[in-house]
């Protein structure tokens, strides 16, 4: 499969669940999941299948923890074929201000923080993160992001939200796969957008594959940026 323009960067597949209106919480209920249980168990195998997993600091702020592997059997299989149990979890951050007390930085699994310069300089000494990987000064430099996760051997990525870094990473080309579960709620325009941006996406869809579980649809694309 042919990954996008110039840029050497991980093989990336986006997760996500929104509403009918394109949402990806309730407003008034930001970090709570939108979609079923069935969901939450694809999102996981989705997971167990890559070397890391990103996600943007708000998702983080408001969930509180990462997307951690939690069926035996998955992490028993990524065991049978050589991998770490669990993937690296990559929370993005320009600022870099998380707080030490949010669960994520308890739970059992490999973490590493994606920021700036100006990020990084309120993490020096610490050892709340195993990568602390500075790309750009005050905004995210993705052509050095990628080099920072290929050099830690990071060749299968899993993008989990929110809108804000998706949409980033659709803007330079840089999502090859997306899922989309497609929720039946109309959550309004005060609700997280799954595209949160002006501009249009200008890249190409192919669907790959239609499941209608339930109430729920789950949309399978590969993405084309030429
Ligand atoms: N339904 C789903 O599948 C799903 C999945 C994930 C999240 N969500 C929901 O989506 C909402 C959060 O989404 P969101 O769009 O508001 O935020 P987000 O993408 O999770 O996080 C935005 C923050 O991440 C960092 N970031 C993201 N892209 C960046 C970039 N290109 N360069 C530098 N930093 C970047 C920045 O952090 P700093 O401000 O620290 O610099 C930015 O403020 C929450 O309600 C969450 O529960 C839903």
């Amino acid at each position: 499969m042919s990954q996008s323009a110039s840029i050497p960067r991980p093989y990336t597949t986006a997760i996500l669940a929104s509403s009918l209106d394109g949402c990806l919480a309730h407003a008034d209920a930001p970090g709570q999941r939108i979609a079923s249980a069935y969901d939450f168990q694809h999102l996981e195998q989705q997971v167990a299948q890559v070397d890391a997993v990103l996600f943007g600091a708000t998702t983080l702020r408001l969930g509180g923890t990462a997307m951690r592997l939690q069926s035996p059997h998955l992490i028993a299989e990524r065991e049978h074929q050589g991998r770490s149990p669990q993937p690296l979890q990559i929370v993005c951050s320009a600022r870099g201000e998380l707080d030490l007390n949010l669960p994520f930085f308890r739970q059992p699994i490999p973490r590493a923080l994606l920021t700036t310069e100006k990020g990084a300089s309120r993490w020096q000494g610490a050892t709340a993160f195993d990568y602390c990987w500075c790309a750009g000064g005050e905004e995210i430099d993705w052509p050095q992001a990628f080099a920072h996760l290929q050099a830690s051997g990071v060749q299968t990525l899993a993008v989990l939200g929110g809108g804000q870094l998706f949409a980033s990473l659709l803007q330079i080309a840089a999502i090859d796969e997306l899922w989309l579960t497609l929720c039946p709620l109309l959550l309004g325009s005060a609700a997280p957008s799954l595209y949160p941006k002006e501009s249009p996406f200008a890249g190409r869809l192919k669907l790959l594959n239609v499941l209608p579980v339930g109430n729920e649809v789950y949309l399978h694309y590969r993405l084309s940026y030429d």
